[in-house]
């Protein structure tokens, strides 16, 4: 994040280096006129910045910073066009770390409105007042810092103030564009006035868990709640900051933010980077949500490709598209019961109501025996702490899964023994982040007691996780296992399937598909993957085949294969309606507990949610 360096005097900017900088238009609206002097005030090193608006920002846009000022004989320089205190040659272009760097904005927010710059340095005996249309300088009065006022923007250009959108319209962008210095400045504080009512404060939390703080004041404590931690390395890019889990997903991406040096962007490279991290986990349209800085060397990355800087070039897209990708698949692999049992949240075990007066000995050796006795728990537990019992009735379970023991023998028995491994004892039960298993309702759900309160799994989703994730891990990079078919399934094709079949034999033998023309208007399936042979052989090329016409042949392999493999997990995951014991229950509970994204379903609905106490003491009003 840029640090204010020591300041420089404002000078105009030599001839070559103005014909270097990305000219054009900086100030369409009043949000651009906020993020230019909100840009100028963080460069100045303020710690305070109040924003007042009139009309949406129309009538006026008033930014107060306690920065270092503008010396007297300077104001009327900084109204100059290509005049900067920030760089002086083309090398200090290339590593700039300040917000501006052209020279460009006041004289350009000057041109279009009614403007002026009021500003005192640190030991000057008074502020000065310059007006902008006239140039005329006076003493005028006012702490350390500056405050620049901008009236009737766009004024003298009717045809541009037509193109403004509604004042509700216009103040909304320019909160945003505050926003978006307040996610990446925790340590400054800011306030947003509009017509005299405060809009928007937010204070400043210095350091490191101040950040934090500063996301849940900016983005709501929800943002918070439901995103992950991102702190990743990989070469020369540095990623940090929070990834929101799938479940956090909207339907706008509104809460993307992306800031490369501390300075916000919008990049196509950076937003498929992350949009690609949740192709696994996320479905449909929904947008994911994140806040994300990215540290590199500032010879990297070319930040004088835009005139409003908005955009940004890297020397490397791919070593970035890269990072982003990887910064938060990683962070979304730990599942989330990991991360509840590490954080400190966690109700303490004696906050527990005490439901012994339910039961009929006085004092219950646990809270399992004491749901037992209450008759809610519907699973047998007798062989709790038997292993060899619990192995076979994994055994059992998994046998479920036969599909998917032929593509990848030994992976039931992989998942039973590590479960066996990890059989639940007594005296532990509140170890496991995602709980106890207490009961299973009406063959759908799994109920489980943990230290914060309930646990509510959903049971065929959750195992459907497992299995994909399981068979993906075996597959790694073999191809699919194919079969043929005794009657090849032939089907009328359009000429699109019919030129895909022909081009792309090879990748569709690596997804276990064998398709071939029988006719010129005629497409026969003569061998498909081995776990899919009940399926409909038809539909399964069709839907290959509408996706290779789509993709570029090198990720549909990839996407499809992942795809195939989802489906297999469907089939062969644990259907609703089947009875599990207690210890089936448990040992799903585990497995969720060690499988990457287990938190949610292939299809990107969560597997399990926590009812905390708090929630079902509100259900039943208790502690009011
Ligand atoms: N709030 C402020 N506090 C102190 N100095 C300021 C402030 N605003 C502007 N200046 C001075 O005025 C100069 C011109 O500002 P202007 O925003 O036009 O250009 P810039 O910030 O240098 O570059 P850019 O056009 O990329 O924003 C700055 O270089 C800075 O020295
Ligand atoms: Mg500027």
């Amino acid at each position: 994040m840029s640090q204010p360096q020591p300041r420089r005097t404002i000078r105009e900017l030599p001839d070559v280096l103005i014909s270097q900088i990305a000219a054009g238009e900086v100030i369409e609206r009043p949000a651009s006129v906020v993020r230019e002097l909100v840009d100028n005030a963080l460069d100045a090193g303020a710690r305070h910045i109040t924003l007042r608006l009139l009309g949406g920002g129309i009538r006026l846009i008033s930014v107060e910073d306690d920065g270092c000022g503008i010396p007297v004989e300077e104001l009327p320089v900084a109204l100059k066009r290509h005049a900067t205190s920030k760089i002086v040659s083309l090398e200090d272009l290339e590593s700039v770390a300040t917000m501006g760097f052209r020279g460009e904005a006041l004289a350009a927010v000057n041109s279009v409105s009614d403007m002026s710059l009021l500003s005192r340095t640190e030991g000057a005996a008074t502020a000065f007042l310059l007006d902008g249309q006239t140039g005329e300088v006076r003493p005028a009065a006012r702490a350390v810092g500056t405050t620049v006022e901008v009236k009737e923007l766009f004024f003298s250009t009717p045809a541009r103030r037509h193109f403004l959108k509604s004042e509700n319209t216009e103040l909304a962008h320019c909160i945003e564009a505050v926003r978006r210095h307040a996610l990446v400045r925790a340590e400054v504080s800011f306030a947003i006035w509009h017509e005299g009512k405060i809009v928007e404060q937010w204070r400043s939390h210095p350091g490191e868990a101040g950040w934090n703080q500063r996301l849940a004041d900016v983005l709501g404590e929800d943002f918070v709640t439901s995103s992950v931690n991102i702190d990743f390395r990989s070469g020369p890019v540095h990623v940090r900051g929070r990834a929101g889990t799938p479940d956090a997903a909207r339907a706008r991406a509104d809460q993307q933010f992306a800031y490369v040096n501390g300075r916000f962007v919008r990049d196509k490279v950076i937003t498929h980077g992350a949009r690609s991290a949740y192709e696994d986990v996320l479905h449909g349209q929904r947008q994911p949500v994140y806040v994300l800085y990215l540290q590199m060397d500032p010879t990297r990355v070319d930040v004088n490709v835009h005139p409003t800087k908005i955009e940004v070039r890297f020397r490397d897209s791919r070593e970035v598209h890269q990072a982003m990708r990887h910064a938060i698949e990683r962070a979304l692999a730990v599942p989330r019961a990991q991360l509840i049992s590490g954080s400190d949240n966690i109700r303490p075990q004696s906050a527990t109501p005490d439901m012994s007066f339910l039961s009929p000995t006085p004092s219950a050796p646990s809270t399992q025996s004491t749901w037992s006795q209450r008759g809610m728990a519907f699973g047998t537990d007798r062989s709790a702490e038997d292993p060899a019992k619990a192995m076979a009735d994994l055994k059992a379970l998994w046998g479920n899964t036969q599909q998917v023991e032929e593509r990848a023998p030994g992976f039931a028995q992989g998942i039973a023994a590590g479960a066996s491994k990890q059989l639940p004892q007594a005296h532990t039960a509140h170890e496991w982040p995602l709980g106890r298993a207490i009961a299973q309702l009406q063959g759908v759900y799994i109920l489980a007691e943990n230290s914060q309160g309930l646990i509510v799994v959903d049971m065929h989703a959750a195992h459907e996780r497992i299995v994909y994730e399981r068979l993906k891990q075996q597959l790694g990079t073999t191809q699919i296992n194919s079969q043929p078919l005794l009657i090849p399934a032939s089907f009328a094709a359009t000429p699109q399937e019919m030129n895909t079949a022909e081009n792309c034999t090879a990748v569709l033998q690596q997804l276990g598909l064998e398709v071939s023309a029988l006719s010129a208007k005629t497409l026969a399936v003569r061998a498909v993957p081995t776990s899919l042979a009940q399926g409909d052989a038809v539909e399964l090329a069709r839907s290959v085949l509408a996706e290779l016409a789509q993709h570029d042949a090198a990720t549909v392999v990839q996407r499809a294969q992942n795809e195939i493999l989802a489906t297999m997990a469907c089939h062969g995951a644990v259907r609703a309606n089947r009875k599990l014991t207690l210890d089936e229950m448990n040992a799903l509970l585990r497995q969720m507990e060690d499988t990457e994204r287990s938190d949610q379903c292939n299809h990107g609905r969560p597997t399990w949610r926590q009812v905390s106490m708090r929630e079902l003491d509100a259900l039943f009003l208790r502690g009011r």
